[in-house]
């Protein structure tokens, strides 16, 4: 036998191992596709369907886990399933729950990409979507073939606050799950799994955790938690056989930026209620929606679940129609310290323009005919924000 340099193999079966006893502010890192097996017994009994028992990167990691625990937590639940954006966490509940024949029910103002994909399953597997206005929980009619109802709150882009209480109630009566887009609320602003009223919960949440949890505009992730172990089974099971899984690196700066979500939460929430005051009482917009307006449409719903006062960094202006789509978009390009993008819950300010005529089902009466923008606040102070504002307006005069 050749005599050869043990480096090559050393680097690789690097003997040394962090000792117990170490611990620092934040979790260490997992990184792992395989996760070595510590005997054919251990191979042999894992239950990889059970949070913590490691069989393989996709199933999860402690890197993975740690901020599943987390998001549940925050958002009240038991059980947390991470995906690689929140459309993937959305398409996650979908492809569990329903299937050939159902009926889904959808908020008229839903993030659209929830609904282009159901609208796809709709085509693709006769599944029906029906649009429900989310202020009135009277337009919900589940049918006995309805599955699953999909709430928002608060809705994208207009901001209405749902009769959330009355939905679930009616949704639980016919036996239809519930489930949250819980993006806005962040966990922070009212616990969807206790609405404080005798077993009125939703059962499922999901969470876009590439705003507000990461923070930093950079990094797509969402979670789904649930309370319920059957259904936390079911989800596992497909996130497991779709191959759903997520960066360690990812989820390890989501983590450490959850140490601060509720401060910048409140410093963006309140920078809002800032510049809706000021937006009001702007001549150009013949609306300025936010739910803590009390002329916001859903305002009382608003107001009984998210008890303490809290709302999301977003603010809405629909502009009077006088102002063409030209003058919008010459709006929009003289911003400076709004970037024009999609999303939230970053440093950024973000502003978006939409045409709700082709976002919307259902005739909304309390909404303002006239083209929109949609204010996402980030962390500049709110007086430069404003002054931002005030200088792309007088370009309009
Ligand atoms: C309310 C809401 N839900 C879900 C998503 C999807 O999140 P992601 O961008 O991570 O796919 C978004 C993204 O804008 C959103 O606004």
């Amino acid at each position: 036998m050749t005599t050869h340099n043990k480096a090559q193999t050393n680097l690789i079966h690097a003997p040394r191992q962090a000792p117990q006893y170490i611990e620092t502010v934040q979790p260490p890192l997992f990184r792992a596709s395989t996760i070595i097996f510590k005997s054919t017994a251990h191979l042999f009994d894992r239950h990889w369907t059970d949070a913590y028992d490691y069989s393989y990167g996709t199933h999860g990691t402690p890197t993975t886990f740690t901020l599943g625990d987390n998001i549940a937590q925050i958002e009240g639940g038991r059980y947390c399933l991470l995906a690689p954006s929140g459309l993937s966490a959305i398409n996650l509940v979908n492809s569990t729950v329903l299937g050939s024949g159902d009926e889904v029910w959808v908020a008229d103002n839903i993030y659209g990409p929830n609904l282009e994909h159901l609208n796809h399953l709709q085509d693709r597997y006769g599944i029906t979507v029906k649009i429900y206005n989310p202020i009135d929980a009277n337009s919900f009619q589940p049918t006995e073939k309805a599955k699953l109802i999909w709430l928002e709150a608060a809705g994208s882009v207009t901001l209405e606050f749902p009769d959330l209480k009355n939905l679930v109630k009616k949704a639980q009566q016919a036996n239809v799950l519930t489930a949250l887009d819980n993006t806005w609320g962040a966990g922070l602003a009212f616990n969807a799994f206790d609405f404080s009223d005798e077993h009125l919960t939703v059962d499922i949440t999901v969470h876009a955790l590439t705003k507000y949890p990461s923070g930093g505009g950079d990094i797509l992730m969402g979670s789904v938690v649930t309370n319920d172990q059957a259904l936390h089974h079911k989800l596992y099971r497909m996130h497991a056989i779709q191959g759903i899984s997520v960066s360690g690196d990812d989820t390890a700066q989501i983590q450490r930026s959850l140490a601060h979500m509720s401060l910048r939460y409140e410093q963006q929430a309140q920078s809002a209620l800032t510049l809706l005051n000021w937006l009001k009482q702007q001549p150009q917009f013949s609306q300025v929606l936010h739910p803590s307006d009390p002329d916001a449409a859903g305002h009382q719903f608003w107001a009984e679940i998210c008890s303490t006062g809290k709302s999301a960094g977003l603010v809405s202006v629909i502009f009077k129609p006088e102002y063409d789509l030209a003058a919008i978009r010459k709006f929009c390009d003289s911003l400076t310290l709004f970037k024009l993008g999609f999303s939230w819950g970053g440093p950024v300010s973000l502003a978006m323009l939409y045409d709700l005529k082709q976002m919307r089902t259902l005739e909304n009466t309390h909404l303002q005919q006239g083209l929109l923008v949609r204010f996402c606040i980030g962390l500049e102070h709110p007086e430069d924000l404003i002054q931002d504002i005030q200088n792309a307006l007088k370009l309009l005069d």
